[in-house]
């Protein structure tokens, strides 16, 4: 009998107006065809004292090393309840956000150094990182309109330009530092053509 595979942990990143959630549910499928069971959950959240973090996180405007600290004290929440006991037993795990989300917008985005950032991620997970994480890569022009065609708008979505060229930018050096671990999607493509890049990179798994 053939060993199978550890399973994977991805994970999903991407500046806000990217589309990045509308293929978690693509590639959760694409999985599952091949007989793997998926846990698909996302951050800020994924557990529910994760969610009421999240609500306040996205709506109520703190300190930015509060944030920060609030986005870990998720992630801590969420690895104990959800991503470390999924992975234990034999799921693949699939997170719409993870921690590169936070170097890149509370590093990228409100300038915290990257040094503290390394702390807490020294701190929380230690030992685990996603085995691929897919960046949903967007000029901003074409994150802002899609934004713009969205009713209400979050705390982090009504930030302007020079914030998300800093999240951007903080994405793109990271899958420069750990190119075995990114795959940059070009989400400005269409629809099927994503798909199809997704298909490809899930195959190579
Ligand atoms: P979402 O809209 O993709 O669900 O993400 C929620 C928002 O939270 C998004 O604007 C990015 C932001 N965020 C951070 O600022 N830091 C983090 O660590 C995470 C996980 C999300």
């Amino acid at each position: 009998m053939s060993t199978p595979s550890k399973p994977k942990f991805i994970t999903f990143e991407g500046i806000d107006g990217a589309g990045k959630s509308s293929h978690l549910s693509f590639v959760a499928d694409l999985l599952a065809a091949r007989g793997i069971r998926v846990t698909s959950t996302r951050e800020p959240g994924g557990t529910p004292l994760g969610e009421q973090l999240r609500t306040v996180l996205l709506h109520q405007k703190m300190h930015l090393e509060t944030e920060a600290l609030l986005m870990f004290a998720s992630r801590r929440e969420h690895l104990a309840q959800v991503i470390e006991p999924a992975l234990a037993r034999g799921d693949w795990v699939i997170s719409d956000r993870f921690t590169d989300a936070t170097f890149a917008y509370q590093g990228g985005g409100r300038q915290l150094p990257v040094a503290k950032l390394e702390q807490l991620e020294q701190w929380v997970h230690p030992h685990l990182q996603p085995d691929l994480t897919l960046l949903f890569d967007v000029p901003l022009d074409v994150a802002r309109a899609r934004l713009d065609a969205t009713r209400s708008l979050d705390k982090f979505e009504q930030e302007q330009n020079d914030f998300f060229a800093g999240v951007r930018g903080e994405y793109l050096r990271r899958a420069a530092q750990f190119p075995a671990r990114f795959r940059i999607v070009d989400s400005t493509q269409s629809m099927a053509q994503v798909r199809a890049a997704l298909t490809a990179i899930m195959a190579s798994l």
